[in-house]
């Protein structure tokens, strides 16, 4: 039997649905319908997503359509039927939408069971389709979390930008999550309007299918995704490292890079995002306190092995006349330093224009280096977390 939800219905109309699907229907109560698919999955007590959206014609067509058309790509494994009078216009607009059937609003119960039950097929030969393969072999993206002992280094500047050049390689498949829980600027760095932030996508039906998590996810116009940070800093007190850990897994399945931007140190949610990451981006300034910094830091992850397979050691705001060379810094970390990012002028104003300086100063020496740590990632194959720790725990 299929899960039917039936909006936009009066008394008598709610009866035959009732009668047509033996009581096993979810009424929503009376009022406007929501024209985003993620205010609708709010409304569903239990989570758990319908396979048929049955619309009585109480509902305004206008807002009918802009739901269906956004259903039809954000959960096309939900069929959407119409109770309205079946003109020829609106059979197209109907079909323009993704609606999949149309019934007289008047239509009797053994005529809607028949819809039901067609739509419900429909709804489950379409999921057969989009979902082939199973949890366990389904995509593991790249986890790429970017990670500095001080705030003002240089985090949200370089995990903005390098998704966005992500974003390039990879369209509709690269997502930033904002980790700094308390005092995220991602948004503001990307000038995007988040409707749903970080909690949002942890807590509630978000975290439980990731179908609906995905509508919960807030689109650049250069077909970015983000979670974009809490508004307030005790809404994200309330992201746990669980919640972290799960949230990251659900993305990665579903994107190919998944970019972590995070608070200074090393919070219980920047933890949990390395200890979920592929690669992690170990960000300082190139003066003597950051590097000290970023020493200790590396310190404490190697002994909690805690560094993921991929380390990309980047300096931030590289000046000639610092007084410090990379030798030094090397020297001083006992590793390698793999990218160098000089201070620019241009990066402060792209800051406060909401536009990466990758996208708005290509020629700019700060947008080359940054192009050259997306290519670290977009040119090297995906080496699994679990794997490269296995062989590191036995190697120590
Ligand atoms: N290479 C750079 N040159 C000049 N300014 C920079 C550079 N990198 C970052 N900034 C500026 O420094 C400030 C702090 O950067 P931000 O990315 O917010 O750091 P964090 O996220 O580590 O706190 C921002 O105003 C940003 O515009
Ligand atoms: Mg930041």
């Amino acid at each position: 039997m299929s899960r039917v939800v039936l909006a936009g219905a009066g008394e008598d109309l709610i009866l035959r649905v009732k009668q047509a699907t033996e009581g096993d229907v979810h009424v929503l109560p009376p009022g406007r319908l929501p024209g985003d698919p993620a205010r609708l999955f709010e409304q569903l007590v239990d989570g758990e997503l319908p396979d048929v959206l049955l619309v009585g014609p109480h509902a305004p067509a206008a807002e009918v359509l802009t739901l269906a058309a956004r259903l039809d790509v954000q959960s096309p494994g939900i069929a959407v039927v119409l109770m309205a009078d079946p003109s020829p216009e609106m059979w197209q607009a109907a079909m323009r939408a993704g609606i999949r059937d149309l019934l007289a609003p008047d239509a009797d119960v053994a005529e809607i069971q028949a819809a039901v039950e067609r739509a419900g097929q429909a709804a489950a030969g379409r999921r057969r389709v989009l979902r082939p393969v199973t949890e366990t072999e389904r995509y593991a993206g790249r986890v790429i979390t970017i990670a500095s002992p001080k705030g003002g280094v240089g985090k949200t500047t370089v995990s903005t930008n390098l998704a966005i050049g992500l974003t390039a390689h990879a369209p509709q498949s690269t997502v930033l999550v904002d980790l700094d829980v308390q005092f995220g600027d991602v948004a503001s760095a990307l000038g995007l309007l988040p409707e749903y932030t970080l909690p949002d996508a942890v807590h509630g039906p978000a975290s439980e299918d990731t179908m609906v998590l995905k509508t919960f996810l807030t689109q650049h116009p250069s077909g970015l995704y983000a979670v974009c940070g809490s508004e307030s800093p005790a809404a994200g007190d309330t992201v746990t490292g669980e919640d972290v850990s799960r949230l990251l897994a659900s993305l990665a399945r579903e994107f190919r890079y998944v970019v972590v931007d995070t608070a200074p140190g090393l919070s219980e949610q920047t933890l949990a995002a390395l200890d979920r990451a592929s690669d992690v981006v170990m960000l300082t300034s190139m003066d003597v306190p950051g590097v000290r910094g970023l020493r200790k830091e590396m310190d404490v992850l190697r002994e909690l092995c805690m560094i993921p397979a991929g380390r990309h050691v980047v300096m931030n705001f590289a000046d000639p006349k610092g007084g410090l060379s990379v030798r030094d810094v090397e020297t001083a970390i006992g590793t390698g330093v793999d990218v160098v990012l000089p201070r620019s002028k241009a990066v402060p104003g792209s800051t406060n224009q909401g536009v990466p300086i990758i996208s708005s100063h290509r020629r700019d020496p700060m947008a080359k280096e940054l192009h050259r740590l997306v290519a670290r990632f977009a040119a090297t194959p995906l080496m699994k977390a679990g794997k490269y720790r296995a062989r590191h725990r036995a190697a120590g």
